[in-house]
C-alpha cells in the first residue's frame, strides 16, 4: 500500500479502455486520498484526449521517465509489450505498481524479485474473473487439476497472433471451435489481448498445471470464463459470463470494475476477502 505522501499520487500508462475508465473514477471517487498526477499513452492523442475529455488541468501528460517521477503508485493498462520496460522504471524508482497486463508479469518473472528488492509492490486485480479467494485457498493443498476454459466471440479475437501463426482468419470461424488447448504462456503468446486472466491464475497458483482451452464462438455476446479445480480441498466451478467493456469488445467490463475494486480496497480501512 502506497503511503509515502498523504495524498498519494497515481500515474496511468495506456490511456485506453481501461485506462480511461480508472482515470475518471480516481478524479471523482478517491478524492482525499489519491490523486491522478500524470498520464502516459504511446499514443500521445490518447493521453491528450483523455486529459481533455475529463478537464483534467493540473494532470500532467508525460513522457514514461515524468511519469515515474510523480507517482507513488504507476496503473499499467497498456500492453503486454509495454510490462517490461515500465515495470522496471516503476519498481527501480521504489515506486508501487499496478498491473493490467498480466501476460506481461508471466513472462518476466524477474520483476517480482525486482519488487523486492526495492520495498515495492505489484498489484494484480483480479481483473475478468472471480474465484482467486478460493483458488488460493486450495492452493495450499494438492491440486490435481486446473482448467480455465475460455469462450469468445471471433471479432473479440481479431488481431491475435493466433491467425497469423495458424494461417487462418477469424472471419472464416462459422460455428463453435476450440482453437487452442494448452499451457497458460502459449496461450498469452497466440492470444496476448485475451487471456490476461490465464496469467493471473498461474501467478497466483504457480506450482499448478494451468490448461487453458481458447474457444471462438460465433454470435457470442459475452465473454464467457470457466475455471475448473479439483484437489485435496475439494472440487471448484466458477463460470464468469461477462459484459464487454463499453468500446472494446476484447475487455470485459469486470475487469475495470475489479480494478477499481483494488484501488478502493488499497484506501480502506477495512479489507474483506483472503
Ligand atoms: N487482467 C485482466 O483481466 C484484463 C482484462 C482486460 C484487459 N486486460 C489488459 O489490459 C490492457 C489494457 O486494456 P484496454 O482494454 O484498456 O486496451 P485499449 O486497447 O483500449 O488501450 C490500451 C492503450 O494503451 C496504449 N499503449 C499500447 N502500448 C503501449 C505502450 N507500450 N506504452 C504506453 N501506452 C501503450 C494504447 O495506445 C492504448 O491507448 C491490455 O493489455 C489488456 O489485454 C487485462
Amino acid at each position: 500500500m502506497p503511503e509515502k505522501r498523504t495524498v498519494v499520487q497515481i500515474g496511468i500508462v495506456g490511456c485506453g479502455t481501461i485506462g480511461g475508465e480508472l482515470a475518471g473514477w480516481i478524479h471523482t471517487h478517491l478524492k482525499n486520498k489519491a490523486m491522478l498526477a500524470a498520464l502516459y499513452d504511446l499514443n500521445p492523442s490518447q493521453s491528450n484526449h483523455l486529459k481533455k475529455s475529463l478537464s483534467l488541468t493540473s494532470v500532467l501528460v508525460a513522457s514514461l521517465e515524468q511519469l515515474v517521477a510523480k507517482s507513488d503508485l504507476v496503473i499499467e493498462a497498456a500492453s503486454v509489450e509495454a510490462v517490461p520496460l515500465v515495470a522496471k522504471k516503476v519498481l527501480q524508482e521504489g515506486k508501487d505498481l499496478l498491473v493490467m497486463s498480466v501476460g506481461g508479469l508471466l513472462q518476466n518473472q524477474g520483476l517480482v524479485a525486482l519488487a523486492q528488492e526495492h520495498g515495492c509492490r505489484i498489484y494484480i486485480p483480479s481483473g475478468a474473473i472471480g474465484g482467486l479467494d478460493a483458488i488460493k485457498g486450495a492452493a495450499l493443498s494438492k491440486i490435481d487439476t486446473a482448467l480455465l476454459t475460455t469462450r469468445k466471440a471471433p471479432e473479440a479475437l481479431a488481431g491475435a497472433p493466433y491467425w497469423e501463426e495458424k494461417q487462418k482468419e477469424w472471419q472464416s470461424i462459422s460455428e463453435e471451435t476450440v482453437l487452442f488447448e494448452g499451457e497458460v504462456t502459449e496461450a498469452i503468446h497466440l492470444f496476448p489481448k485475451n487471456i490476461n486472466v490465464s496469467a493471473t491464475l498461474q501467478l497466483a497458483v504457480p506450482d499448478v498445471d494451468w490448461k487453458v482451452k481458447m474457444i471462438a464462438v460465433p454470435g457470442l455476446r459475452r465473454n464467457i470464463h470457466e475455471i475448473q479445480i479439483e484437489g485435496e480441498s475439494g472440487k471448484m466451478v466458477f463460470r464468469m459470463e461477462n459484459i464487454p467493456a463499453p468500446g472494446n469488445p476484447k475487455t470485459s467490463y469486470l475487469a475495470v470494475l475489479s480494478a477499481k475494486a483494488l484501488l478502493e480496497e488499497m484506501f480502506s480501512s477495512v479489507r474483506i476477502g483472503s
